[in-house]
């Protein structure tokens, strides 16, 4: 059990120190016992768990699969991808077994003078339709599995030792990915005075910037009377900055606006945060503390103009993410974010859309650290129905209780700058469907009136017809290029945002001939191609974007489906086992990249140059075919070289969006060795250049750590990269040798991935294939320092071993 404590600072308020606790957060993560079933009496405070799996949470019960085409085998046609007819689809939610009921179980002791005070139980995600028992009685129940949510426990909690229960069901036909199972995101346990400040009790806004001071807007809900409130704000660096003190109430809040002189604007590039710490006495006594961050900045988003974050007119250059962390499933582990986050920054990415639910707080707290615009989406269906278990079920009577636990819960991170009601919502179509998006909004706006809410739209031609699409802060368009310009004219805001764009689709490594533009394209080893030209029928390649965003000043960005391939819909591939995850990914399930991730590098990251060249070299068999070479570049143009002879200059141009975007040599013909690129500056000048190489016979194994110390925590972990290389240390493309790992010291083997869509190891087991000659190994600390060693083997090639290092 970790235990938090807030204690008062010395140099804060001197003459109230007493180094008492106010509160204490506790989060419940060991010892929880687990098993899959249901069980009549699970809920009561005697029964026998004892034989229960102990699991520590965050958990998810699915990911140990094993992959079975039959589990949530939906036979549907989906509508949405312009299906008429139904057919089987195996992979859509994953093939891992996440159907079915399970329950938890923890013991947890509270002492007589905590059970004196206030408690409350938090959960920050539960999937799903979560049931809550303590000490034998129900305390209440949720149904949304993406929901934080809490309640309060004073009246059903004891002294010494209390039992925690519970009940979590998924139903099949409930999801269109992989939706995870179980307890995961954290539970905490609260306990406060009785008079305090309620949860998710403070919204701090900033209505006013200048250069010189910005006024910061601090509400903040308490209960008890007779008190005051101090709200103190504090630099990055923890210096007082100032200091407000409060007596009025109006209702439960009090409403403060405190002045802060030069401040530090947050942005992506500056990602500067505040802290407000806010106390609450009753009489003269100290009875509540709560510290939130926040960060200083101005957005607006205007008729003509586009968005402006802090005065800056900007584009979103955003990528969709899915809950799922590939091989950890939907567990959620900070390492694996901030892993995602850093690979995205790299590309230039600075906005993240939380596709299609409420994000982790997790991954919220790294976005305003790092530097990531939000946009936090809370449901993929209304009343209509997409998949006949989804959240139809629940929407009458969750869908205002969702968005305002949403709002209150996550309304202080800089980085959320819109919030979305839906995702390509079946209500896009008819009168009703229009009432609640309306109503939709103004809840939103009731809770936030700071920020604007988007739908991702995908039936455009009905939303101009019905008045959904003007009645919203922002149109959100889901792919449509080519209504862009409609959207534009019909509807009233004045820009468009790419609420979705691109889904094309690539296998990492994989490259298909004739490379030529194609949709919905299909292949007997169930790959796509990565010369980046495959999409669905209702999608599209990514240069088609780029035209709208570079051309149209009133596109205000893009979020591209999606940053990381994911568990679940396998499209080209539903229907054909054993696909079960994407093939949309910028980056694989393992969070490597493809291809694409340098397309997108070459247009957002402006502070590196990309000069990347694509297919690998090694085709035998191909001697003397037709195999294009494309390089992905922010120059604007580029001399190729095969084995030292020229393969001509080629030059950016307007001719088609990929002539624009690519350099493309498109008749070379493969003979085994060298391809060079040389970038030219505009006068002809060489200026960069990079080469690949045919690889010989794979020979020995690489690795590369994504990080060489980590935390010794128990939850951190290092993403060891493993590359198969010939005896020059060239990278074997097409190696697929099966791999061992073994992970000794102070640390343990988590999972492995490949990135390959279609593989059925077990990401837990210490084994996989490597896919187009690489795969990924994570490796978790213990609660213990020291030193960690990855040894990973293969039959025929030279074992690689790396130390890894975990600290306190
Ligand atoms: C969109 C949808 C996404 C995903 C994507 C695949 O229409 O919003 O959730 O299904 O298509 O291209």
């Amino acid at each position: 059990m970790k235990q938090f404590k807030t204690l008062l600072f010395a140099f804060f308020i001197v003459t109230q120190i007493s180094f008492s606790q106010v509160r204490i957060v506790r989060e419940l993560d060991n010892n929880w016992k687990f098993q899959k079933g249901d069980f009549e009496n699970a809920f009561q405070t005697n029964f026998a768990d004892s034989k229960w799996q102990t699991v520590t949470v965050p958990h998810d019960w699915a990911i140990y699969g094993p992959f079975d085409k039959e589990i949530d085998k939906q036979s549907v046609a989906i509508v949405q991808n312009g299906e008429t007819a139904a057919s089987e689809k195996t992979g859509r939610t994953g093939s891992l077994p996440h159907v079915g009921t399970a329950w938890y179980r923890n013991k947890f002791t509270v002492s007589a003078a905590e059970k004196s005070k206030k408690v409350i139980l938090l959960f920050e995600g539960a999937m799903s339709e979560p049931q809550i028992y303590l000490n034998g009685k129900k305390v209440g129940e949720w149904a949304y599995g993406y929901s934080y949510f809490y309640f309060d426990i004073t009246d059903f909690i004891t002294a010494g030792e209390n039992t925690l229960a519970v009940k979590l069901t998924n139903k099949e036909f409930a999801s269109r990915w992989y939706p995870g199972a179980g307890l995961y995101r954290k539970v905490s346990l609260i306990i406060k005075n009785k008079e305090s400040i309620d949860q998710w009790g403070t919204s701090v806004t900033t209505p006013f910037i200048s250069k010189d001071e910005a006024k910061v807007n601090i509400k903040t809900k308490a209960s008890g009377e007779n008190g005051y409130l101090v709200t103190t704000i504090f630099d990055a660096n923890g210096q007082k900055v100032s200091s407000d003190k409060v007596t009025t109430k109006f209702g439960n809040e009090f409403d403060q606006n405190i002045k802060v002189q030069n401040p530090k604007l947050w942005s992506p590039e500056t990602p500067y945060l505040y802290k407000a710490v806010s106390q609450w006495f009753v009489g003269s006594e100290l009875k509540d503390e709560v510290t939130t961050r926040f960060g200083i900045r101005d957005i607006k988003y205007e008729a003509n103009k586009g968005f402006s974050l802090n005065g800056e007119i900007r584009k979103f250059k955003g990528v969709c993410l899915h809950h799922d962390l590939g091989p950890l499933g939907t567990a959620v582990n900070v390492a694996a974010l901030r892993r995602q986050l850093t690979i995205l920054k790299d590309m230039g990415c600075n906005a993240i859309r939380s596709s299609h639910n409420m994000p982790s707080l997790e991954q919220l707290e790294l976005c305003d650290e790092m530097g990531f615009m939000f946009l936090a989406e809370s449901f993929d269906e209304w009343a209509k129905p997409k998949v006949e278990n989804g959240y139809n079920r629940f929407f009458e009577q969750y869908a205002e209780k969702d968005i305002v636990n949403l709002v209150h819960a996550t309304r202080n991170h800089p980085s959320i700058v819109m919030w979305s009601s839906g995702n390509e919502v079946p209500d896009q179509w008819g009168d009703e469907g229009v009432k609640r998006a309306k109503w939709l909004q103004e809840i939103f706006h009731r809770e936030d009136p700071t920020r604007p809410v988007t739908v991702g739209m995908d039936q455009v031609k009905a939303t101009m017809e019905s008045g959904f699409g003007a009645l919203l802060d922002i149109p959100g368009l889901n792919y449509r290029v080519h209504l862009y310009e409609e959207a534009f004219k019909k509807f009233p805001q004045g820009f468009i945002l790419g609420s979705e764009t691109a889904s094309t689709v690539s296998s990492r490594g994989i490259y298909k001939f004739p490379v030529v533009q194609a949709k919905d394209k299909q292949y007997p080893d169930f790959q796509c191609s990565s010369y980046d030209l495959e999409a669905c029928s209702w999608s599209n390649v990514p240069d088609e974007d780029f035209v709208l965003q570079d051309d149209k000043p009133w596109v205000i960005g893009e979020f591209v489906w999606t940053g990381f391939d994911y568990l679940g819909e396998p499209t080209p591939y539903d229907e054909k086992w054993p696909s079960r995850s994407s093939y949309f990914g910028i980056n694989d399930l393992a969070g490597l990249p493809k291809d694409r991730f340098y397309l997108y590098k070459s247009r957002w990251n402006k502070s590196e140059k990309t000069l990347h060249i694509l297919p690998h070299w090694n085709w035998e068999g191909r001697e003397g075919q037709v195999t294009p070479v494309f390089v992905y570049t922010n120059y604007d143009s580029a001399e190729l070289f095969v084995n030292g002879k020229s393969m001509g200059i080629q030059k950016k141009n307007n001719t088609t969006p990929q002539n624009r975007y690519r350099l493309m040599w498109m008749d070379v013909k493969y003979e085994p060795g060298t391809v060079k690129v040389v970038a030219l500056d505009k006068d002809g000048k060489a200026v960069a250049e990079e080469e690949i190489h045919t690889a010989g016979k794979a020979y020995k194994i690489v690795l590369d750590p994504d990080r060489k110390t980590i935390k010794a925590d128990g939850k951190d972990l290092s993403y060891v990269t493993v590359s198969i290389v010939d005896e020059k240390g060239i990278p074997c493309p097409n190696a697929v040798n099966q791999l061992q790992f073994k992970v000794t010291g102070k640390g343990t083997y988590r999972a492995a991935c490949n990135g390959d869509a279609t593989s059925l190891e077990l990401f837990h087991l210490p084994t996989m294939k490597a896919f187009s000659g690489k795969a990924v190994v994570l490796v978790q600390s213990l609660k213990e320092a020291g030193n960690i060693e990855l040894t990973v083997s293969a039959k025929g090639l030279k074992t690689a071993a790396v130390t890894l290092n975990s600290s306190n």
